[in-house]
């Protein structure tokens, strides 16, 4: 059996680097469930038993079969090119600090809503980065669902009709689908159909707010600085949906059509699904608004999201982390 001091090991004293590479995770895994560890792991298993992938699913479609939009080709090739990040490869990336301290934020977000035995569905998991964050609070079932073949774990939860969890979270994950109102809502729709009532709905994203107020003060299309770079589509129109830009962060993201997530939309439509906006909060608010938790205080510091003499995270990755919102809904 895992203990919790196990379940916390990756966060503890004795390893203050959170393993966060895919391989790390995938191993861990399997570890546990060779034990008859906690029942996530198995879930997980159970979905991989024979070891072949499903095929890549997204999160706004209604069978698991099907004919992929362009745009949606474009975002999938693109993760699928990311190479796995192993823990070496991070220590030397620029933007450490930046990973560290948005690891952190979410870890903040999952630790706030999340009870023991909860039941997780994962949007856009990517690598499996986050089974960790999870793990520590001992859920009771993880399903992670990602468009890109490449990720891991990777389910079918939307062909499972009857999957209900806690908590839909989509983690940097749903500006992709702000392409189109009709894409939006098949997304809500599918949080709305998999999730328990008074569940939550959270995630990250990119500050539309931030982004059009740095676009107006530059006075031009293309901003950044020495980590990350935004460029607008000079066509967008005035719809909320599609308004598209192009984002490169330094060892990460290059170049991938995202799309603005306009907030009150997003509110709006959200509400005819049975989703209410509870918070809404930029990336530098929410961290003033946990940092003095002594409990959220003390992950910072074992995440080592900065040093003893607080020099992480430069000046240009600080504003780049400005340009991210934590956002929460909960279910009626
Ligand atoms: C920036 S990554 C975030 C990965 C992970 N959630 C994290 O926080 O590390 C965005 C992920 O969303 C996935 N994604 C984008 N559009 C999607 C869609 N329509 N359906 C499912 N996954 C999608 C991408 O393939 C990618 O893995």
């Amino acid at each position: 059996m895992i203990n919790s001091s196990d379940i916390n090991q990756p966060y503890s004293k004795q390893n203050k680097n959170p393993p966060e590479d895919y391989q790390n995770n995938h191993n861990r895994q399997h570890k546990r469930h060779n034990n008859g560890s906690i029942e996530y792991s198995s879930q997980l298993s159970t979905f991989n038993h024979n070891n072949t992938r499903q095929p890549p699913s997204s999160f706004e479609s209604q069978h698991r079969i099907e004919t992929q939009p362009f745009s949606k080709n474009i975002v999938a090739k693109h993760y699928n090119a990311i190479p796995v990040v192993t823990k070496r490869s991070r220590e030397v990336s620029v933007i450490f600090g930046l990973k560290r301290f948005n690891n952190w934020i979410k870890s903040v977000l999952i630790a706030s809503y999340t009870k023991i035995g909860y039941k997780v569905l994962d949007l856009g998991c990517g690598k499996g980065g986050d089974l960790t964050k999870w793990s520590k609070h001992q859920i009771s079932e993880y399903v992670g669902l990602d468009i890109a073949a490449n990720s891991y774990p990777v389910n079918n939860v939307i062909a499972q009709k009857d999957f209900k969890a806690h908590i839909v979270s989509a983690q940097f994950s749903i500006h992709y689908a702000f392409d189109s109102e009709i894409r939006v809502r098949q997304l809500l729709s599918n949080v709305a159909n998999h999730l328990y009532s008074g569940g939550h709905f959270i995630g990250t994203t990119l500050n539309a707010y931030w982004l059009a107020k740095k676009k107006e003060s530059t006075k031009s299309c293309k901003f950044g600085n020495s980590v990350y770079s935004i460029e607008f589509n000079e066509n967008n129109g005035s719809s909320p949906f599609g308004l598209e830009y192009t984002y490169n962060l330094i060892g990460a993201i290059q170049g991938c059509p995202e799309y603005l997530v306009h907030l009150p939309t997003f509110k709006k439509i959200a509400k005819e699904y049975g989703l209410n906006l509870i918070l809404n909060m930029p990336f530098h608010e929410y961290y003033k608004q946990n940092i003095n938790n002594q409990k959220y205080n003390t992950l910072f510091h074992v995440m080592n999201v900065v040093d003893a003499k607080n020099t992480r995270i430069s000046d240009d990755e600080w504003e780049a982390i400005g340009m991210y919102m934590v956002f929460v809904f909960q279910k009626d």
